[in-house]
């Protein structure tokens, strides 16, 4: 899939989520392989101007995070020079502007999912968005406030209009919970109304799931969130599977998963930034035994990242000792919390 002069191998692209999709998911990602087109999550583009690569936990990446889209929360026009400015300083290899974030402390700012109820405002921001960048270009939107076709169809091609190279639909509408299920072949009339590529997003927790939604969406490509932190190896299935990707097998081994991500925090994140965020990933991760809320619970009330550790190790123990011992013969490569693990072997 092309998105401007970015080939997109395969067209596998990580969901921007605010508070998971940082650099220690990435890396994770990148672990098992498959991902097209990593993403950031949501950057208010008022702050970014001011904000340090090294120092801030939305902005901190490794040489090896590509390629890499910045996803703006942009609001007005006045924020976009400065920020755009930003995102070229910090080698941006693609920007998405969120016009789908349904949030209400988003939408009251006049920002995400709000804008898509004004076209000649965002009109006026992509046509700035596009003027002040070679970078590739795409939107992110959901379906709308109701399902009206010719609004729908109408925004999206004002979008590729303004030079948005790629389009990605969440396949709900403004209002719509996680939980509903989502309308892929929506997609499929926006495909239909524009010529660049589209690409679905909403609910691919199983390569079955991308199957039928590509046959529902006729989608050029597939757009993954929450199951990129329930199931990393997720995007290396898929590509496997669907795109017949040439990569080795991966390895489905929660306390794995959870021992890279959090080698990769300790690696690139200042302790105070580190334990919400193993407290977030592991209430996704959890999902994969059937008494993982104990597992969530657990790291849910722990005090300090090395409790965060201690706890699910426990866990891991008491449900998984093979997963365990897969980890154990990893763990000499990674920098993790207890000792237990520390020179590679279980004390
Ligand atoms: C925790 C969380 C944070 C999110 N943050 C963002 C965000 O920053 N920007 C955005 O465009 N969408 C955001 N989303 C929406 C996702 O990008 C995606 O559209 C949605 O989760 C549906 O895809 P999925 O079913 O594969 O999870 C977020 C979703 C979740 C669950």
């Amino acid at each position: 899939m092309q998105f401007r002069h970015l080939d997109i191998t395969p067209p596998l692209l990580l969901a921007p989520m605010a508070g998971l999709t940082h650099s220690a998911l990435r890396t994770l990602l990148l672990s098992y392989g498959g991902v097209g087109l990593l993403s950031t999550e949501m950057l208010s583009a008022r702050s970014l101007p001011v904000e340090s690569e090294q120092a801030s936990p939305f902005l901190v990446r490794t040489p090896g995070e590509r390629p890499l889209c910045y996803q703006l929360l942009l609001t007005g026009d006045e924020e976009v020079a400065p920020a755009m400015e930003a995102l070229h300083r910090f080698g941006a290899d693609g920007v998405d502007l969120n016009l789908g974030c349904p949030a209400p402390r988003v939408r009251k700012a006049g920002g995400g999912s709000a804008l898509m109820d004004d076209p000649d405002r965002v009109r006026s921001l992509v046509r700035r968005v596009r003027c002040s960048t070679a970078l590739p270009l795409s939107a992110k939107i959901r379906l709308g406030e109701t399902l009206d076709e010719e609004k729908l169809v109408n925004f999206c091609r004002m979008l590729e209009g303004e030079g948005i190279d790629l389009l990605t639909v969440h396949a709900r509408l403004r209002g719509e919970s996680f939980s509903r299920k989502p309308r892929w072949p929506w997609v499929a009339r926006v495909k239909a109304a524009v010529s660049i590529p589209v690409v679905a997003n909403g609910g691919i927790f199983s390569v079955d799931d991308a199957r039928r939604c590509l046959d529902q969406s006729g989608a050029d490509g597939l757009m993954i969130g929450r199951a990129a932190a329930h199931f990393p190896w997720l995007f290396a299935l898929l590509a496997r599977e669907i795109y017949g990707r040439d990569i080795p097998e991966p390895d489905v081994c929660p306390p794995v998963a959870f021992g890279r991500f959090v080698s990769a925090l300790q690696a690139r994140f200042r302790p105070e930034r580190r334990l919400g965020r193993i407290k977030e990933f592991t209430h996704y991760l959890a999902v994969n035994y059937p008494f993982g809320h104990h597992l969530a619970t657990a790291v849910q009330s722990a005090r300090s990242v090395e409790e965060a550790w201690r706890v699910a190790m426990d866990f891991f123990r008491r449900c998984d000792m093979e997963g365990v011992g897969r980890l154990e013969e990893e763990a000499g490569g990674l920098d993790l919390p207890a000792d237990r693990y520390r020179s590679g072997g279980l004390k």
